[in-house]
């Protein structure tokens, strides 16, 4: 039973085939490589260069692997810049989801599970995000996946009266951290952990965008969650949709309570050994106290669970910084 990742040579899709093959399931993955690298995947998994733009290559892969079903993982995630590149970010996330929708459709392959992210919420001042919670984007990019999810609603629905309707779920990631292998690093020049890494790799000190916010320790707080965990939920989503469980159509993995930079910060500084102290900068336009999300229903359906503590997320990304560090270095 083959599973096709999209995007599986990128962070979160290398360590999702990881889990898949855990699972007794057969990972594939097609990736264009735009920001993956095929050394991200185990040796033993066939990758398939390629762009999830060609639907015929797509609908060819699937049919030739008898794919049962598609994590789809591939897409632009940098939120920020996505508001620059708007056309971009459309095509990708939401031209390229619904190639993905006609490829599986003319292949026969009736099951999906979506990379969505918190995105779609925008920020919500609420205590803890629930699936129920307003959607509210606020950057192309959010919108963009919220469209996918729709995109596969309607297929859904208009395939209900099908003999094979489309069996779906969304899983909307927050913070994504970690690494459950060195091969597998965070490439992202935006995101905090391979922000600070970067920093203390170069001798500068991390920063923190904001200090006075309404938290206990005046930093703002995030739903961090260890990439392991997130991809162990997919493998069990994969594994119920085959089993033709009912699953809702979307599920937040969140932590249910969240950490703060400063805590973060200062796992890094006893984790690394090196004696630091973060900068404080200004805050970022538009970003709330808090963002933290209910996990509750993928508990309740999908197994899912925080395995890891703050300082196994920065000890682990860490790990896996320094020996892309080294590739990169010994490349040169
Ligand atoms: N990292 C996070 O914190 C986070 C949070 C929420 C949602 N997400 C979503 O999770 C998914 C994976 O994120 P990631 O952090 O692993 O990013 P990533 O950039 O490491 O992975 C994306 C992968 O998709 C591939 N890809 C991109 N466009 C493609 C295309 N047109 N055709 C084929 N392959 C293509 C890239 O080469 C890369 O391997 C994205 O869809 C992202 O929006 C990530």
């Amino acid at each position: 039973m083959s599973w096709l990742v999209t995007g599986g040579a990128g962070y979160i899709g290398a360590h999702i085939v990881e889990s898949l093959q855990a699972s007794g399931l057969h990972p594939i993955a097609l990736d264009n490589l735009s920001t993956g690298h095929a050394h991200f995947l185990p040796p033993d998994v066939p990758l398939v260069h390629g762009d999830i733009l060609d639907t015929k290559l797509l609908e060819n892969t699937l049919r030739t692997n008898h794919a049962s079903g598609v994590i789809h993982v591939a897409g632009y995630k940098y939120a920020g810049e996505s508001v620059n590149r708007p056309l971009h970010t459309y095509e990708q996330n939401v031209e390229g989801t619904r190639s993905v929708l006609d490829a599986m459709h003319r292949a026969g392959v009736h099951r999906i599970v979506f990379s969505s992210s918190a995105a779609v919420y925008g920020t919500p001042e609420v205590p803890r995000v629930t699936e129920s919670t307003p959607k509210n984007p606020t950057t192309p990019y959010g919108e963009s996946k919220l469209i996918g999810e729709w995109l596969i609603r309607d297929q859904a629905a208009a395939t209900r009266s099908t003999g094979h309707p489309l069996q779906h779920t969304s899983l909307r990631y927050f913070n994504v951290v970690g690494s459950s292998s060195e091969r597998v690093v965070d490439t992202s020049p935006y995101n905090l952990f391979p922000l600070i890494f970067r920093a203390l790799s170069e001798n500068v000190a991390p920063v923190i965008h904001g200090a006075d916010y309404a938290t206990p320790d005046g930093s703002a707080v995030r739903d961090y969650v260890h990439v392991a965990d997130i991809a162990a939920a997919h493998a069990v989503a994969a594994k119920k949709l085959s089993d033709g469980e009912p699953l809702l159509t979307a599920y937040n993995l969140g932590s249910g309570t969240g950490l703060s930079v400063r805590q973060i910060m200062n796992a890094a500084r006893d984790i690394t050994g090196i004696a630091f102290d973060p900068a404080v900068g200004p805050r970022r336009q538009g970003d709330p106290d808090r963002i933290v999300a209910s996990g509750a229903s993928a508990t309740r359906d999908l197994e899912w669970t925080m395995r890891y503590s703050v300082e196994e997320m920065v000890r682990s990304g860490w790990a896996a910084h320094r020996a892309n560090q080294q590739e990169e270095s010994d490349e040169r």
